[in-house]
């Protein structure tokens, strides 16, 4: 029985390749939909290439919403500087045809978690947690309701990617960020100490190129153009693709490695705003609320991914 999810994302190259490795892999995952929420570009364009890469995999019948366009506290902090002026730069596609549902996003996962039995809806947030934040201060009924959330984000021994302190997804939106740890529902968190360990090598992504498709195609393009950044930042020889670690994960958990150990949220100060604060050492009695990821089998995640691709 495929595992029902809503995919919550600021689509941003690597939250695309995401989006297309749960599509094809439709008898492990059923998406319910998709929530885009301001993130790596505004909210326009989010909701706009979260549509173009459904149609990019030949899913025109995927629900796309757009959710919150801004943090619940904060002025949007976006990330083109990463992922391009439209955030799916690297590849000129056209632009999509298949509709915007009417309603709010917010709305959506409130509504699916109330109408869905309890315990069998999944949420995969790929972005600020922005959406997933406001539907539980909205409804909180529906919090005991959800199965699990796998998220990207977050950082312990990799530190931060756009505060010395902080990961993006947190920092942009630590207040909602700090809802979702404390919600009390079960919790697994992708944090670069993951994402870092998954680069796009050259032979690794000429794999999926060979695959010749024009999914194959535009994911080689993506990743040839959002990977110079943090290539010239970390000189490494490739780059992390941090959101399809959260589906590799639900379609094969045994690729990761982590603890169930207690993370909190720094919201109060300016310098370590978004940090997540894991107890990794277990020095504090604080609850332990996430399984935190902190190893992953490259290689194996790569053989999944290109696997995937070559469906669609
Ligand atoms: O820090 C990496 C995260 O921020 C990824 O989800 C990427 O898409 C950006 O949203
Ligand atoms: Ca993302």
């Amino acid at each position: 029985m495929a595992r029902k999810i809503i995919i919550d994302t600021d689509p941003g190259q690597d939250d695309a390749v995401a989006i297309l490795l749960a599509l094809a892999s439709p008898e492990a995952l059923e998406v319910l939909g998709i929530t885009a929420v301001a993130g790596n570009v505004p909210l326009s364009l989010t909701q706009r290439n979260a549509r173009i890469v459904c149609e990019l995999a030949g899913r025109r019948d995927i629900r796309v919403f757009a959710g919150c366009e801004k943090p619940l506290a904060h002025a949007l902090v976006t990330a083109e500087h990463v992922h391009g002026k439209t955030g799916l730069d690297g590849i000129d596609l056209p632009e999509p045809t298949m509709p915007l549902q009417e309603m709010h996003g917010v709305d959506f996962i409130i509504e699916t978690l109330r109408t869905e039995p309890a315990d069998t809806v999944t949420l995969c947030p790929l972005g600020p947690l922005t959406n997933i934040a406001t539907a539980f201060r909205t409804a909180p009924d529906i919090i005991p309701k959800v199965q699990e959330i796998v998220l990207m984000g977050g950082a312990y021994f990799e530190v931060g990617n756009i505060t010395p302190a902080a990961e993006f997804n947190i920092y942009v939106d630590p207040e909602a960020a700090e809802i979702v740890f404390k919600s009390g529902v079960p919790l697994t968190v992708m944090p670069l100490d993951v994402t870092h360990k998954v680069l796009t090598t050259r032979p690794r992504i000429e794999a999926i190129r060979a695959i010749g498709s024009s999914v194959a195609h535009a994911v080689a393009q993506w990743t040839d153009f959002f990977e110079r950044f943090d290539m010239e930042k970390y000189g490494h020889d490739g780059a992390p693709l941090h959101d399809p670690c959260v589906i590799a994960h639900l379609i094969n958990p045994g690729l990761f490695s982590g603890r169930h150990i207690n993370v909190e949220i720094e919201t109060m100060s300016e310098l370590t705003r978004g940090m997540t604060v894991a107890d990794w050492w277990g020095v504090t009695k604080r609850p332990k609320n996430a399984h935190f990821m902190g190893d992953v089998d490259a290689d194996g995640f790569y053989d999944l991914l290109t696997e995937r691709l070559a469906r669609l």
